[in-house]
C-alpha cells in the first residue's frame, strides 16, 4: 500500500514520508520496549576457559610436566577469557544486577573440575570488583564469592554426557549405525588411520581422535610446534571430525529422545526456576552455571539451537526472563560464543524471538523427561539386572571425565582399564 502511495511522490516527498514513518515507528517501537520489557531474572551457562590438554597420546611429545598445572588446568589466558565475560555482564545488567554483590541476588554453581570453578572466580572477580564499603583489603579490586559444587560422582546435572543410561548408550550404538555416521567415518577413514597410526594407537575410534585433536589444539593455542604429520589441512580435518564427534551424544539421530535423557534434565530444572521466577518480584536474579562444552552443546541440543560446531572457551548461554507490559513474561535466548562481537540471538524453534513463556515451558517440554531413571530403562530385552553390565563401558564420556578417574585418564584407550571400570559398576549393584 505504501509502495503504490509512495510511487505517486516525488523523490523528496518520499524520503520525506518514509524517514517520518521510520522516526514515528522506530521510536514508539523502542520507547515502548525499554519502558516497558522489563529484565527480572537471569541464567546464565558457560564453558571453562583457555585449558592445558587432559591427556598426552601416546607418542605425544609433550607430557603433563610441560603444562604450569599439569592436565585439564586453566590457563591465564582462560582466566583472562572469564574475567572478560565477567565484565560484560556487569555492563550487560547494569541496573538490573546491584552494583553491590548480595548474596541473594546471586547464585554459582559449578562442576567440581579445578578449571570450572577457576572459570566461575574469574567470572565473579570481572562481575563484582569491590567498591566503596565492600572493599576489604585495600588495593585489592577482589572480593570472596561462594561457587558451589557437588562431588564428580554426584553431579547429575552439569556433567555430560549423564551416565547409568542403559538406553542412551543404545541410542548411540544404534547412531554409530546411521548413514550420517557411516558416511563422516567413510569421509574421514584416512584421516582416523593416520591418527591410528602417528599418534600411537593399536585401533581407531572417533573418540581416539577427538582426543588427540583436542591435545594437537591446546599445543598449539599454547604455540607448542606440533609434530610433522600435523599439518594445517590434517588439523583442519580433526577439526571438523570434533564437532561431528561432539554432535553426536546429542543429535544427528533421535535428538529428541537423547535430551530426554541427557540436556533436558538440565533444561528441566532451568524451565523451572525460570516459571518459579515469573514474579513481579522474584528471589534472585542471577544463576550462573559453570561447566563444559558438553553441557552447553547438551543444553542446545534440547532447545533444537546447537549450531552443529564446538562451543569455544567461555562461551555463554544466556536465559533471559522478561515481564512484559501487559504483564505477562517471555524469555529471550542468546549465545555469547565470540567476546567481539554482540551476543547472537537465538530463536528457539517454533516460537518468536522473545518467546512467551508458556509458549517455550509447551515447546520445551516434548525434550524433557520427569522419570529419566525408568526412561534409561532397554525396553524387553534389558529386564535382567545384567543387561546394562553387558553393554560397552561408558566411554563415551571420555574427554571431559578424562581427568575423572586416574584409572580412565588415557580416556578409556586401554582395554584391561574399561574393563577394570565395567567391574567397578558391578560390584556397586
Ligand atoms: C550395539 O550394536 C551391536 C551390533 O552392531 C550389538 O552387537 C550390541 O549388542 C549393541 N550394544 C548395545 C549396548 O546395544
Ligand atoms: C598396542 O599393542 C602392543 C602389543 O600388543 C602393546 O604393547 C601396546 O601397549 C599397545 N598400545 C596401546 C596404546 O594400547
Ligand atoms: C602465542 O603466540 C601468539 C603470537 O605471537 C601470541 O599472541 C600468544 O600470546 C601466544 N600464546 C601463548 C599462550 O603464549
Ligand atoms: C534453580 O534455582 C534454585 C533456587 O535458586 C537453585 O538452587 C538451583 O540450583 C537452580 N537450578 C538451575 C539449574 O538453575
Ligand atoms: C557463534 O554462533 C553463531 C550462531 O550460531 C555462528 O554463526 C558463529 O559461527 C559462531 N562463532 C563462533 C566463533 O563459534
Amino acid at each position: 500500500m505504501w509502495g503504490r502511495f509512495f510511487r505517486h511522490c516525488g523523490p523528496n516527498l518520499r524520503t520525506l514520508y518514509i524517514t517520518a514513518l521510520l522516526v514515528l515507528t522506530v521510536g514508539s517501537v523502542c520507547g515502548q520496549a525499554a519502558a516497558q520489557r522489563k529484565l527480572v531474572y537471569v541464567t546464565v551457562l558457560f564453558r571453562h576457559g583457555d585449558r592445558s590438554p587432559v591427556f598426552a597420546y601416546p607418542t605425544d611429545p609433550y607430557k603433563e610436566e610441560d603444562w604450569p598445572q599439569g592436565f585439564g588446568q586453566l590457563s591465564q589466558e582462560g582466566m583472562r577469557q572469564h574475567y572478560e565475560l565477567g565484565q560484560f555482564l556487569r555492563k550487560r545488567y547494569t541496573g538490573f544486577l546491584n552494583k553491590f554483590y548480595d548474596r541473594n541476588e546471586v547464585l554459582v554453581l559449578s562442576t567440581d573440575y579445578d578449571r570450572t570453578l577457576m572459570s566461575a572466580q574469574s567470572t565473579l572477580a570481572g562481575l563484582y570488583p569491590p567498591s566503596g564499603r565492600q572493599i576489604f583489603m585495600k588495593g585489592l579490586k577482589w572480593q570472596p564469592i561462594p561457587v558451589h559444587a557437588v562431588p564428580k560422582s554426584q553431579e547429575k546435572l552439569l556433567l555430560f554426557p549423564l551416565g547409568n543410561c542403559p538406553r542412551y548408550q543404545q541410542l548411540m550404538n544404534e547412531t554409530h549405525q546411521t548413514q550420517e555416521f557411516l558416511t563422516f567415518t567413510a569421509t574421514y577413514k584416512n584421516l582416523m588411520d593416520l591418527v591410528e597410526k602417528k599418534a600411537g594407537f593399536n585401533k581407531t575410534e572417533v573418540n581416539y581422535v577427538w582426543g588427540v585433536q583436542d591435545t594437537l589444539f591446546c599445543q598449539s593455542l599454547h604455540n607448542m610446534s606440533l609434530p610433522a604429520w600435523v599439518t594445517p589441512d590434517v588439523m583442519d580435518k580433526l577439526n571438523a571430525f570434533k564437532d561431528f564427534a561432539l554432535e553426536i551424544l546429542f543429535g544427528v539421530y533421535k535428538q529428541q529422545e537423547k535430551s530426554r535423557l541427557q540436556g533436558g534434565i538440565l533444561l528441566g530444572e532451568i524451565v523451572k526456576n525460570l516459571s518459579k521466577m515469573a514474579v513481579p518480584k522474584p528471589n534472585q536474579k542471577l544463576m550462573m552455571l559453570s561447566s563444559h562444552d558438553t553441557t552447553v552443546a547438551a543444553i542446545q541440543a534440547s532447545l533444537n539451537v546447537f549450531n552443529g560446531q564446538q562451543p569455544p572457551y567461555a562461551s555463554c548461554q544466556i536465559f533471559e526472563l522478561y515481564r512484559e507490559a501487559d504483564g505477562s513474561y517471555s524469555v529471550s535466548l542468546f549465545y555469547r560464543n565470540d567476546s567481539a562481537v554482540e551476543p547472537y540471538p537465538q530463536q528457539l524453534p517454533g516460537c518468536s524471538l522473545n518467546c512467551p513463556l508458556d509458549e517455550f515451558v509447551r515447546i520445551t517440554k516434548p525434550f524433557i523427561s520427569d522419570d529419566r531413571d525408568k526412561e534409561c530403562q532397554v525396553p524387553s530385552e534389558g529386564t535382567d539386572s545384567n543387561g546394562p553390565l553387558t553393554q560397552k563401558p561408558e566411554c563415551y564420556t571420555s574427554r571431559v571425565h578424562a581427568n575423572l578417574d586416574p584409572s580412565c585418564r588415557v580416556i578409556c584407550l586401554q582395554k584391561e582399564k574399561t574393563g577394570s571400570r565395567q567391574k567397578r559398576h558391578l560390584s556397586k549393584q
